[in-house]
């Protein structure tokens, strides 16, 4: 079997110099049209299917430096205690890359997506952190490796490595030597995402787990492959085309589809708050007004609204507490 640290070790052996004095890394969040659901191997993060993602213009920024005697993680400030779950994830991660037992780092890291946002950072985070190590060692690493790292760290970094759309393939090879995300050539300016924020209270239950469950229990979970084909196919059509209509469906109904996986699964999974089922109806009786929003949603109660440039000021009379972004190219 291949483990994580063999991989690492594998991709960075003749690339690790010198540390430098502190290694910097900026990653930018990003949210999946098209889900990445379901693991092959749950030990490297391959994926089942395909996925496609817009980054979003909030990230993370991580610094690197040499710590004397033991790793210390400070995020936003506030340093975190040894036996907090992000403390632990963040010096496993380390640990593939430690060159030796007595190296210790200090590992700095701010977050522009607010706590309160309801957006998972460990996309950004994880991308974020492989740049600041690729930095820190002056691996001069290409995007297809650092794709493959980050993803090492949390699937959907692999996506945060790029702007603009990302498509992350999910590859055959056991090694995962093949399963790394790429910029879509196409880009859509005027579309906007409109975060409404539901409750940021820590999930009920994590993605990995969920994953594992309806992947092993879940009767609708043969169609979710040929289902992710095609609405990647029709995503990538609707983006060439300018289709809002067909983009906004095939994201809102890939999202609705990846969430009656869930239902479907034993135990029932559901991540949805009577909120989140508002809001839907909220966004279906705009539709029926004319209004051209849709939505998606990931592993969480809350919703992000897809809509034009041009339908910003309605959209945002009609949700008056939705928080736009603009994504960048
Ligand atoms: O990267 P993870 O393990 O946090 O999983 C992300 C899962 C979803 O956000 C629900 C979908 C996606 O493609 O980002």
């Amino acid at each position: 079997m291949n483990t994580k640290k063999d991989i690492v070790q594998k991709i960075i052996s003749d690339r690790v110099h010198a540390p430098k004095p502190f290694g910097l890394g900026h990653a930018k969040a990003n949210i999946a049209l098209v889900k990445y659901w379901g693991k092959r191997d749950n030990e490297l993060n391959l994926p089942e299917t395909n996925s496609f993602s817009i980054t979003l213009p909030l990230g993370t920024t991580t610094n690197i430096t040499l710590a004397n005697n033991e790793d210390i993680v400070v995020l936003n400030g506030t340093k975190i205690e040894n036996q907090d779950q992000f403390y632990t994830r963040l010096v496993l991660f380390l640990n593939y890359f430690r060159p030796d037992a007595s190296t210790h780092f200090k590992v700095e890291t701010t977050n522009e997506i607010p706590t309160s946002a309801g957006l998972a950072s460990s996309a950004s985070g994880f991308a974020a952190l492989t740049l600041a190590l690729d930095s820190f060692f002056s691996m001069n690493l290409d995007q297809k490796m650092l794709s493959i790292l980050s993803r090492l760290g949390s699937g959907s970094a692999s996506r945060s490595i790029f702007t603009g759309f990302v498509e992350w393939q999910k590859g055959s090879n056991k090694d995962g030597s093949d399963s790394f995300a790429e910029k879509f050539s196409h880009f859509w300016p005027e579309l906007r995402i409109g975060l409404s924020i539901i409750s940021s209270a820590k999930k009920s239950i994590d993605s990995r787990k969920a994953m594992d469950i309806t992947r092993k229990t879940s009767s609708l979970w043969k169609s979710w492959p040929d289902q992710v084909t095609h609405d990647i196919t029709q995503i990538k059509k609707a983006i060439i085309e300018k289709d809002f209509e067909l983009f906004g469906s095939t994201a809102e109904h890939n999202a609705l589809a990846m969430h009656a996986t869930m239902i479907a699964a034993s135990p029932t999974i559901l991540y949805w708050l009577p909120e989140s089922i508002q809001m839907m109806h909220r966004i279906w009786d705009a539709r029926k007004k004319g209004i051209p929003v849709y939505f998606t949603m990931d592993a969480g109660p809350n919703l992000k609204l897809l809509f034009l440039e041009k339908d910003k000021s309605i959209i945002e009379q009609e949700f008056p507490t939705i928080q736009t972004l603009v994504p960048p190219q």
